[in-house]
């Protein structure tokens, strides 16, 4: 059976509007996102995926503004969105983790109070509402919900906010979770249980979610489709045996040369040489062209548009074919790369 498309985004463009410049922190990205599907958003610091994240539920922080696109959630168009629509999605059908946990739980408030927020459900008791929180705070592997609850988020460590924090955004059920880095800062075998619990969510909630993350182990691990980002733009996207067995863009297949070994998993990737472009200052070119070992001359004059490459597999690259040539990439066999899809 054919899967229904839960999120089209198309297009987007989210800029920061300075004085002097415009930083173009994502220019004109498009993707869709179908029922059940964990989907992944991977690439270096500050190529655009939270802003993407955010771009998705209106959460933008001035001076960014989104200037361009269309973000499809069940066919409405949420850049069009006013306050109170928007209100009726956030948090209800589309949930997201931040990055960083203390910035979305509030230090002065109880973990109950939190969660009770989370539900945005007026007709509940009370009673319904505590026996429904401490449900979730099971559920997301919190010991002893009952008393717990009581505490505030101080008295939380790292993992168990982050658990917290996954709680509160699953508080309403949604269709589609927008996970930020949900395992950045955590020690690897919390990561390893942090992943592992959205992975079992996704399929009790039969919710979609959109994986931000540097990793691509965390992607061979939980994904089953990527979109490579690079300097605000979508370099190449498919499935991700596809992507792990047959890269066709330059830059996925070095950030492959830098994924971390098994020893140090979890570990941030391994910069590539030379560093991402000025988004405020893109060159006329591939973005990439500087730091691409198969650059020509044409790569700095013409921007390479994106492009279907193979059914379902994009690239946008003027030379993509040369990453098998020349690297002598071999097609890997599907069951050696790591897919829950
Ligand atoms: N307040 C701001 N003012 C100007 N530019 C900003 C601002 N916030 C973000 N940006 C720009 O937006 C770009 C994309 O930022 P974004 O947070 O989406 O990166 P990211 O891919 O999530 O990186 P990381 O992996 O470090 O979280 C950044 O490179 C930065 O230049
Ligand atoms: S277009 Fe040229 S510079 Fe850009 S990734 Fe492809 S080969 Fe490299
Ligand atoms: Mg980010």
């Amino acid at each position: 059976m054919e899967k229904e498309k839960l999120l089209e985004v198309k297009d987007l463009k989210t800029y920061f509007l300075l004085r002097d410049e415009t930083v173009k922190a994502v220019d004109g990205v498009s993707f869709d996102v179908y029922e059940g599907e964990t989907f992944g958003l991977v690439g270096e610091s500050g190529c655009g995926k939270s802003q993407t994240c955010r771009s998705i539920l209106k959460l933008l922080k001035r001076p960014g503004e989104i200037v361009g696109g269309e973000i499809l959630y069940k066919g409405q168009d949420i850049v069009k969105m006013d306050k109170n629509e928007i209100r009726n999605i956030r948090g209800k059908e589309i949930s997201i983790i931040f990055q960083e946990p203390m910035t979305s739980l509030n230090p002065v408030l109880k973990i109950k109070t939190q969660m009770f927020e989370a539900f945005h459900d007026s007709n509940m008791s009370k009673q319904e509402k505590l026996e429904k929180a401490i449900e979730l705070l099971k559920l997301v592997g919190i010991p002893s919900p009952e008393t717990r609850i009581e505490e505030y988020t101080h008295q939380f460590s790292g993992g168990m906010r982050q658990r917290a924090m996954i709680a509160c955004a699953l508080g309403a059920r949604p269709k589609l979770l927008l996970a930020d880095e949900p395992t950045t800062a955590l020690d690897v075998t919390i990561q390893d249980q942090i992943l592992k619990l959205i992975n079992s969510l996704k399929d009790e909630l039969k919710m979609s979610v959109i994986l931000v993350t540097h990793d691509l182990g965390v992607v061979a691990q939980m994904c089953d489709r990527v979109a490579v980002m690079y300097a605000g733009i979508i370099v190449e996207m498919t499935d991700t045996v596809t992507l792990f067995s047959k890269p066709r863009h330059p830059y996925t297949y070095a950030l492959m040369g830098s994924l971390p070994d098994q020893s140090k998993r979890g570990s941030r990737l391994e910069p590539i040489t030379g560093a991402p472009p000025n988004l405020a200052n893109l060159p006329a070119g591939c973005p990439f062209a500087p730091r691409c070992r198969y650059a020509e001359e044409i790569c700095t004059k013409e921007r390479p548009d994106i492009f279907e490459i193979d059914p379902g597999h994009f690239t946008r690259c003027h030379f993509p074919e040369k990453v098998r040539t020349f690297t002598g990439i071999i097609d890997v066999p599907k069951e050696e790369v790591g897919n829950n899809g």
